[in-house]
């Protein structure tokens, strides 16, 4: 259950290796949160984040190995965590791969849409299902800036981003009068494993930044939090540039 200031008592982190999804999850430990499951492709990877949980007086309930492609198994993973934990009061959607994943060799193009965006709609379906039953609960998706304008180098990611954020958004609206939000977070560039060797763009802020825009988000009314906030302004400009400018502008990107 949340507490009456928005804090989750247990929370579910898909892509809990993800460096912002562990930011989130130790400030919700910091703030209450008391008991997590966390999912992630290698759970083996996860013990300086049980023990950074631990040490703020938290429990990790359970570790679970999930993969985004792997669409067949996704409901009965989600059945399971429910049935071995009764109920989740927060969802944390952090998986995600950007198109420089392609560059390296590791995956295909597809793999991107996949993960971004059919994997998450496959797992978020299912947890949208359980939270209706119990009547209450938080959906939050890592969506991004780059959902509202794509660049010639992050099409993919930017492209299956938007397919994302549009989903969560509709499905906020659908499941708003039963009880359940959906909390849109859209960061910027964030300095993760993720961009690491790319060039930094404006307003760059590194994960305490995202976990802030959630605790507003959850403590608020809000169903889109940006973060930092500023960028919702730079967006606005950018996503109303004419091409050629935009394309001027973020040459190079
Ligand atoms: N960094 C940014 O600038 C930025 C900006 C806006 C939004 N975001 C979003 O924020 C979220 C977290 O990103 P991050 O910066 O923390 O990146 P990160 O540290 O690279 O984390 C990415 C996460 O995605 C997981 N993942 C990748 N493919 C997967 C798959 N097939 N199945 C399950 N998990 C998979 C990774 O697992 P492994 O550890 O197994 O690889 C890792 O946990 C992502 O949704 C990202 O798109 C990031």
């Amino acid at each position: 259950m949340n507490d009456p200031f928005g804090i989750p008592e247990t929370v579910l982190v898909l892509g809990a290796t993800s460096e912002i999804a562990t930011d989130m999850a130790v400030t919700l430990a910091d703030n209450g949160a008391q008991r997590f499951i966390l999912a992630a492709r290698s759970v083996d990877k996860l013990d300086e984040l049980d023990r950074r949980i631990t040490d703020k007086g938290a429990e990790v309930a359970a570790r679970v190995t999930f993969d985004a492609t792997d669409l067949d198994s996704h409901r009965s993973l989600i059945d399971g965590i429910w049935s071995d934990h009764g109920r989740v009061d927060l969802v944390l959607v952090a998986f995600g791969l950007l198109d420089t994943a392609v560059a390296d060799g590791s995956v295909s193009p597809t793999d991107i849409a996949m993960v971004n965006y059919v994997g998450a709609v496959s797992l978020i379906e299912p947890v949208a299902e359980k939270m209706v039953g119990q009547g209450d609960g938080v959906i939050a998706v890592l969506s991004s800036v780059a959902a509202e304008r794509p660049r010639g180098s992050n099409r993919l990611y930017a492209s299956a981003k938007a397919g994302l954020d549009s989903y969560a958004r509709g499905l906020g609206d659908a499941l708003e009068p039963k009880g359940v939000r959906v909390l849109v977070i859209r960061p910027g560039f964030v300095h993760t494993r993720m961009t690491e060797g790319l060039q930094p763009a404006p307003l760059s802020v590194h994960p305490p930044a995202v976990s802030d825009a959630l605790m507003k988000g959850l403590t608020g009314k809000r169903s889109v939090v940006w973060a930092p906030p500023p960028v919702r302004v730079l967006m606005s400009v950018l996503r109303h540039l004419p091409t050629g400018l935009y394309r001027r502008v973020t040459k190079g990107r």
